[in-house]
């Protein structure tokens, strides 16, 4: 296979020449990745190029997007050195080819030995989990970040809660206590997020995230809420060697010790329950999904600070509206629906390996194809919010809450991996942290304002 050209000709050997290469750009999201980079890269001066199987319809996507001169490189994913000199013309490759439990190691590995970071919207916890262990060292060693869940599933919550911790451990430092509301207690940094440096507040020791979304007024099947990559990817999940890591929400937690205390302080709970007179169900789609990665980030955090790692209780869950009935009792039968689907999926986890197989193998034909999903009407109309509390040992609260708007899965992911693509890329010569990150981390509390190019906001206390 090869690495081609359709319009800019090859770069010469060993220039770097792409800011931003969007792998797997001919599917559903990686579209809509290329959609929003067509929209942004002028003012944002990003050099970008798409990158797929079929050039006809790399070429295809190109003119539809009106942008034929934009580079397009065609490689498959089962040719390792033409990833490789791919992901050498590149500062950061965001991989949009899934299911990720069997395409993203190779993409990684190509990246690692390149000198590109990698980006991605896995939420495939057992596969990330194995590159963590893979390549967290690797990439360290070779300077790159490798970013994986950075869509919806993960970053605004991960950010949220990054922020809301140093704000309540900047109210704990100034001695607030107990007195201190909610909402509006200051960061740390002068951009006013807060810095995520060492906080010099006593340690948190609870976090909430609520997710709010409201869809726009049209009716929507599965299709419209799910692509067929996504439902192919979480077939693929449970053909996994290692499917029951799905619901540790310890699985990406570098040491065993914080791992034991993570599954002690946040047991997985994906039960529907009443919370000040609104409904909370799990978060949609998955309610195992963030966890992992919520944990690791305070894990890395505590080994940069040098401090054991000491696990906050995390409690989460999908705001359904109002409990009061009538009209509560259909934000309480989602809620159990919600529930009893995604405790089946991952009772589905725990089967024995053979049976799993199957399970998968038969999901896999019968559930919608990879290429179809939400179509163009509902991809936008959509607001959201994730809200992330934090309460530190002595007392003191604090909040952030990260509005959004598109439709969480597609068009607000697209822009999100897209806006991490290029953030990364702005950094790649003097990077901040590398290795195997989150999403928080590797776009830190001074990232966050350039995510308001992907309509993520923070909310004015
Ligand atoms: N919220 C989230 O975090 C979120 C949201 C959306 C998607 N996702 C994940 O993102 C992934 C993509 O989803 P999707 O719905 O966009 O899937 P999709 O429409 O099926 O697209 C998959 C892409 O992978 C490419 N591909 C597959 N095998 C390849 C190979 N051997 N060589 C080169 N390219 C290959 C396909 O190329 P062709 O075009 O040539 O077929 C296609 O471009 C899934 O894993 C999904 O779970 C996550």
């Amino acid at each position: 296979m090869s690495v081609g050209t359709s319009s800019s000709g090859a770069a010469p050997d060993g220039v770097r020449d792409l800011d931003v290469l969007v792998l797997g750009a001919t599917g559903l999201t990686g579209r809509l990745v290329a959609e929003h980079l067509a929209g942004r890269a002028g003012s944002a001066g990003v050099r970008w190029a798409v990158a797929g199987r079929s050039p006809d319809r790399l070429a295809a996507l190109l003119t539809e997007l009106g942008s034929p001169a934009v580079p397009s490189l065609v490689v498959d994913l089962g040719d390792g050195p033409a990833l490789e000199r791919a992901a050498r013309r590149a500062r950061v490759v965001v991989n949009l080819a899934g299911p990720y439990s069997t395409t993203a190691d190779a993409v990684i590995e190509a990246c690692v030995r390149g000198g590109a970071s990698y980006v991605d919207l896995s939420g495939e916890i057992p596969a990330v989990a194995r590159s963590v262990r893979s390549w967290h060292e690797p990439a360290r060693r070779a300077g790159v970040r490798v970013v994986q869940v950075s869509g919806y599933e993960a970053l605004p919550a991960d950010l949220a809660v990054l922020l809301a911790c140093r704000r309540a451990e900047a109210a704990d430092a100034a001695g607030a206590g107990a007195g201190v509301p909610g909402t509006g207690v200051p960061g740390t940094g002068g951009d006013g997020t807060g810095g995520d440096g060492p906080g010099a507040g006593g340690p948190v020791v609870a976090v909430g995230v609520t997710a709010t979304a409201t869809p726009p007024r049209r009716r929507m099947g599965l299709s419209d809420a799910v692509s067929g990559g996504t439902l192919q990817s979480i077939a693929g999940v449970l053909a996994d060697d290692d499917a029951r890591s799905a619901g540790d929400p310890a699985a990406l937690v570098p040491d065993q010790r914080g791992a034991r205390r993570v599954r002690r302080s946040s047991p997985l709970s994906l039960r529907p329950r009443v919370v000040r007179g609104r409904v909370v169900g799990p978060m949609v789609p998955a309610g195992f999904i963030d966890p992992p990665v919520l944990h690791r980030t305070a894990a890395l955090l505590a080994a940069e600070r040098g401090v054991p790692h000491a696990p906050a209780a995390l409690a989460e869950g999908m705001d359904m509206g109002p409990a009061r009935l009538p009209g509560g009792a259909l934000g309480l039968l989602a809620a159990a629906t919600s529930a009893t689907a995604q405790r089946a999926v991952l009772g589905l986890t725990r089967l024995p390996a053979p049976v799993r197989s199957r399970v998968s193998a038969a999901l896999a034909r019968v559930l919608p194809a990879s290429g179809t999903g939400p179509q163009r009407d509902v991809l936008d109309g959509w607001t959201w919010s994730v809200r992330a509390d934090a309460l530190t040992r002595s007392g003191a609260r604090a909040s952030a809450v990260l509005d959004g708007e598109g439709h969480p899965g597609y068009r607000a992911t697209a822009r999100m991996v897209a806006e991490v693509g290029v953030l990364l890329a702005r950094s790649a010569d003097d990077p901040p942290r590398t290795g195997h990150l989150t999403p928080a981390l590797a776009v830190g509390l001074e990232g966050l304002p350039s995510l308001a190019a992907a309509g993520l906001v923070l909310r004015d206390d």
